[in-house]
């Protein structure tokens, strides 16, 4: 059965919220098959997908082009568009009309944006437009350079108040739920007992109402960093390098392909060609 917003809202409480990032069909097809609540197309794109160095280099095309590909794999999950930095913080105008075509060209059924410093004007805009939205607070990559880096947010009390603030004025204006990323534990317990709707941890603890990872940490398939708040469950890149190698030295010995491998022409046909 399709996830819908309410379902989401309806898990607070009752059990954690499964969320996952895909960009492409297969591996969505996968997470969907799995069972998994929430399928982010994260603009995390970027770095895990597209070897960009700063999430901040993706835009709307590229965004689009991904979420169809993970939206006509998907069945059951509820698919979230991440909005991509040019798409809401330099326009904002633009900024209703780029959320609705993640809804209305890549058939998701929500978008997610990072707060900023008009992420409440926006986010207002967005709703009102009846597209569901999921804020993002804590260490939000795209401005990350505004938080001094990438570092954990709100370890003392000024910051960790400004967070909680951050929370309820995104519930307020009606997110179906926040993304906590890289906080403290017990600020992210704060939150999430203070708000109604659910938040969704990455680097914030266990005490959120739910968790997301990037699918490619998950799987091993992101070489370049590990974050500490990132637990792999396989690390697929050297099992895929062996299977890459004995390809290769398959095809260079002859071995690959093999008679199985192959199709065949009647005997006949063939001595007809010849002649
Ligand atoms: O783009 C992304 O992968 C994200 C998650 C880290 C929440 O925003």
């Amino acid at each position: 059965m399709k996830m819908t917003i309410q379902d989401i809202l309806a898990l607070k409480g009752r059990r954690k919220i499964t969320m996952l990032t895909a960009y492409d069909y297969p591996l969505a097809s996968l997470i969907d098959q799995a069972g998994i609540d929430v399928i982010l197309v994260g603009d995390s794109l970027a770095n895990v997908v597209l070897g960009l160095e700063s999430t901040t280099q993706v835009g709307m095309s590229e965004m689009l082009h991904h979420a169809k590909a993970v939206r006509r794999a998907v069945k059951n999950a509820l698919v979230v568009g991440d909005m991509p930095y040019e798409a809401y913080q330099l326009n904002i105008p633009q900024a209703v009309d780029n959320a609705r075509r993640f809804i209305e060209e890549a058939k998701c059924d929500a978008i997610k944006l990072e707060w900023f410093d008009k992420c409440l004007e926006v986010t207002e805009e967005i709703i009102k437009a009846k597209i569901p939205v999921m804020g993002h607070i804590g260490l939000t990559p795209q401005t990350a350079d505004k938080l001094g880096g990438f570092k954990v947010q709100g370890k003392d009390a000024e910051t960790a108040k400004k967070l909680i603030t951050q929370a309820q004025r995104l519930e307020d204006l009606g997110c179906f739920s926040i993304v906590l990323e890289c906080v403290p534990d017990r600020l992210a317990e704060i939150i999430t007992k203070k708000i109604k709707i659910p938040t969704i941890g990455i680097g914030a603890g266990s005490f959120c109402d739910g968790q997301v990872l990037v699918i490619h940490d998950l799987l091993g398939l992101f070489e370049r960093f590990k974050p500490k708040f990132v637990k792999q469950y396989i690390n697929l890149s050297p099992l895929i390098k062996k299977a890459i190698e004995e390809y290769k030295t398959e095809v260079i010995s002859g071995k690959f392909p093999a008679k199985e491998h192959s199709f065949t022409i009647k005997g006949e046909e063939l001595e007809k060609l010849k002649s």
